[in-house]
């Protein structure tokens, strides 16, 4: 039996990144009776930006609500709420110390905060993988499904891990490796011309919008003037587009915008027109239950509940071994 975590910050409800990126493969892994799969809200990390206090329950309670209208099961996996674990900021305080600044100044998401929000560079984004190591280490995690910009977290992750087994002589922390059932981790676009869909840029098109809030955001996608030769390569911006009608779309539909492409004919109207009615299709029966969900607050304190006493019994466990390695007793 393999260990899975992963989790996702509570700064927004979720949108198609996180979906195609992440919570697609946690379906498929809850289903699989070879893995054990943590899944929790990253309301923690969310602190970084400093959300006022009724906002940090809200948040929690959306990506809870989104989780459960995905088909996420409470009772095939242990779905819980960081912030009921405090065995994860023990565990986070002992590895901060094998955790170098120089290297924790080298990740590339930090500098990326660094440069967008200057005034605002605190210890929790610089320790940021930290924590997040803390969060699939008190586990002891094999598998994290994860989308590509948090690949290079991963690594970190193993990292410390290594150095504590090593410090210690032990092999008590397994190697965490991100996981995709196709293999590789994706990057799913925005359609703003950006690389990344993402809730801090903006250009996020969420599992709750209503349908004409989706055609408005797919009808502002950046496109060009059209393709004048035959088979010629995509501009990133229209592979964006393609990228997501893959997504969401059925394999006819994408051969005919391809084709369309192909032939110097297509109309990138109607692109995104079908688009935008893929993804509200896409979208509807989640947007279903979450309208069911997002009512019965029993049923949301109930799953947390239920999540937060599986979650940190296997994190004591954890945390006790780990206290008794390092001679705190
Ligand atoms: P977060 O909240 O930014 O994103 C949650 C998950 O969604 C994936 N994702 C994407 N995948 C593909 N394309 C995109 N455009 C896209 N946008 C988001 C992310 O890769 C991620 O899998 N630090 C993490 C949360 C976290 C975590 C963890 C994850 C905290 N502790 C432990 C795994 C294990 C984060 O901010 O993800």
């Amino acid at each position: 039996m393999e260990i899975v975590v992963s989790g996702i910050r509570s700064t927004g409800c979720l949108h198609l990144g996180n979906y195609f990126g992440a919570v697609q493969n946690f379906l498929k892994m809850q289903e699989d009776s070879n893995y054990h799969c943590f899944f929790f809200i990253a309301d923690f990390h969310s602190l970084t930006t400093h959300p006022k206090p009724d906002d940090f329950r809200k948040n929690t309670n959306e990506v809870l609500v989104d989780y459960l209208a995905c088909g996420l099961n409470p009772e095939k996996v242990v779905l819980y709420a960081q912030s009921d674990i405090p065995e994860i900021p023990e565990l986070y305080l002992l590895l901060n110390m094998l955790a170098y600044k120089g290297e924790l100044e080298r990740v590339a998401s930090f500098k990326d905060k660094v440069r967008k929000n200057e005034e605002n560079v605190n210890a929790g984004l610089l320790t940021y993988p930290v924590l997040m190591a803390a969060d699939i280490l008190i586990h002891r995690a094999h598998k994290v499904p994860v989308g590509k910009d948090q690949v290079q977290h991963l690594e970190m992750a193993r990292n410390f891990g290594n150095r504590f087994n090593h410090l210690y002589g032990n092999d008590f922390f397994p190697e965490p490796y991100p996981f995709t059932f196709t293999g590789t981790p994706i990057t799913v676009p925005g359609l703003d011309g950006s690389g990344k869909m993402g809730k801090s840029d903006g250009n996020g098109i969420y599992l709750r919008d209503e349908p004409e809030v989706i055609r408005k955001k797919v009808m502002k996608a950046v496109t060009d003037s059209g393709p004048t030769v035959p088979n010629s390569e995509k501009p990133d911006a229209i592979k964006n587009i393609f990228q997501l009608l893959t997504l969401v779309s059925d394999a006819s539909t994408v051969a005919h915008f391809e084709e369309a492409y192909n032939n110097c004919n297509i109309r990138y109207g109607d692109l995104k027109k079908q688009l935008a009615e893929d993804i509200i299709l896409f979208n509807a029966p989640i947007k279903e239950r979450i309208d069911g969900i997002i009512r019965d607050t029993d049923y949301q304190q109930m799953v947390l509940k239920l999540g937060a006493e599986k979650s940190r019994a296997s994190a004591s466990a954890t945390l006790k071994e780990v206290r008794k390695i390092i001679g705190i007793e």
